[in-house]
C-alpha cells in the first residue's frame, strides 16, 4: 500500500494555517477536485501549494456515478488532468446519484436496489475507470429509505455493483454504522463475507442521533463516536495490511490543533491495533 496511517479531509479554514507549516503535519490529506479544479483564486492557490508538498488522496462528490446525465467531456479532461498532477494512487466517488436533469442535489441520494441499477451503475463506473489514469474505488453511503421497490438488500447490490465494476472499494465505517442502527442490522455480520480485499481506503466520521425522528444522521460535526472507533478496530485486523485511514469533519469544524489531536488518536487506536494483529 503506498498510503498508510491516517490522514485527514483538508478544508478551507484550515487552508493557511497548513500552507503555514514548514512539513505536512499529517501522513497524507484528502482532498475535493470540485473544490480546486477551476476554482481560480486565493483558495487555489493555497491548495495547490499544500499539494506540491504533501502527499494527497483525491475524492469526487458530483460524477453521480449511478445517475444518468454524461459527464462532459471537458470535465473529465479536467479531472485527468488534476489527478496527473496530485499523484494520487487511486480516485473514489460514492455509490450514489446525485443530478438529474441539470439539477445538482448536495445530498448523496441512494439508488434503487435493483438489478436494473447494477447493471446501469456497473456501466458507469467502468466507462469512468477506462479514463482515469488511476484505479477507482466507490464509496459505500448513508440512506435513511430505499428508493422504489427493493430486490435485493444495501448490502447486496453494493457487492453486485463492486464485483461487476471490479473496482477498489472505499469502505466508510461510519455509514455502515448509521445504516446499522437505522435499518437494524449487526455491522459486523454485514462486514463479513464482504470482499475486503477490495479495500484501499477507508473513511471514518461522526454522527448525530435525533431523538424525535429517532435517527442516526451522518452530520461529520463532531469527533468520532466510540460505535465507530470500536468498528474500525474490529475491521482493521481482517483487511490483511495497512489500508490508510481517512478522518472526515464537514460541519463544525474545529481548529486546526484540535483536529490534528483526534487525527493523533485514531493513529494510536490504528498502531496499537495493526501490532496486536502483527503479533497474533
Ligand atoms: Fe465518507
Amino acid at each position: 500500500m503506498p498510503f498508510a496511517g491516517v490522514g485527514v479531509g483538508l478544508r478551507s479554514p484550515h487552508l493557511d494555517p497548513v500552507a503555514a507549516l514548514d512539513a505536512a503535519p499529517v501522513p497524507f490529506w484528502e482532498i475535493a477536485p470540485e473544490n480546486v479544479v477551476g476554482l481560480g483564486g486565493a483558495r487555489q492557490r493555497k491548495t495547490l501549494a499544500i499539494l506540491e508538498r504533501d502527499d494527497v488522496l483525491t475524492h469526487g462528490l458530483s460524477m453521480s456515478m449511478g445517475g444518468f446525465e454524461a459527464w462532459a467531456p471537458e470535465v473529465l479532461d479536467r479531472l485527468v488532468a488534476f489527478l496527473k498532477t496530485t499523484g494520487t494512487p487511486w480516485h473514489s466517488e460514492h455509490l450514489c446519484w446525485s443530478s438529474h436533469g441539470g439539477t445538482h442535489s448536495h445530498e448523496l441520494l441512494p439508488l434503487p436496489f435493483t438489478r436494473e441499477a447494477v447493471k446501469h451503475t456497473v456501466a458507469r463506473v467502468k466507462g469512468l475507470q477506462a479514463r482515469l489514469p488511476v484505479p477507482f474505488l466507490l464509496e459505500n453511503i448513508s440512506y435513511y429509505a430505499e428508493l422504489g421497490a427493493s430486490e435485493m438488500s444495501e448490502r447486496d447490490f453494493l457487492l453486485e455493483v463492486l464485483e461487476g465494476a471490479d473496482c477498489g472499494w472505499l469502505l466508510d465505517v461510519n455509514n455502515v454504522y448509521v445504516n446499522s442502527v437505522n435499518h437494524g442490522f449487526d455491522p459486523r455480520a454485514w462486514l463479513t463475507g464482504m470482499p475486503l480485499h477490495r479495500v484501499a481506503q477507508i473513511h471514518i466520521a461522526c454522527h448525530t442521533w435525533l431523538p424525535e425522528e429517532g435517527v442516526l444522521l451522518d452530520t461529520h460535526g463532531a469527533p468520532v463516536a466510540d460505535p465507530v472507533r470500536d468498528l474500525l478496530a474490529w475491521l482493521l485486523p481482517r483487511l490483511g495490511r495497512p489500508v490508510p485511514v481517512l478522518l472526515e469533519r464537514d460541519h463544525a469544524i474545529p481548529d486546526l490543533e484540535e483536529l490534528l489531536a483526534e487525527r493523533a488518536s485514531l493513529q494510536s487506536l490504528y498502531d496499537r491495533v495493526l501490532a496486536g494483529a502483527a503479533h497474533a
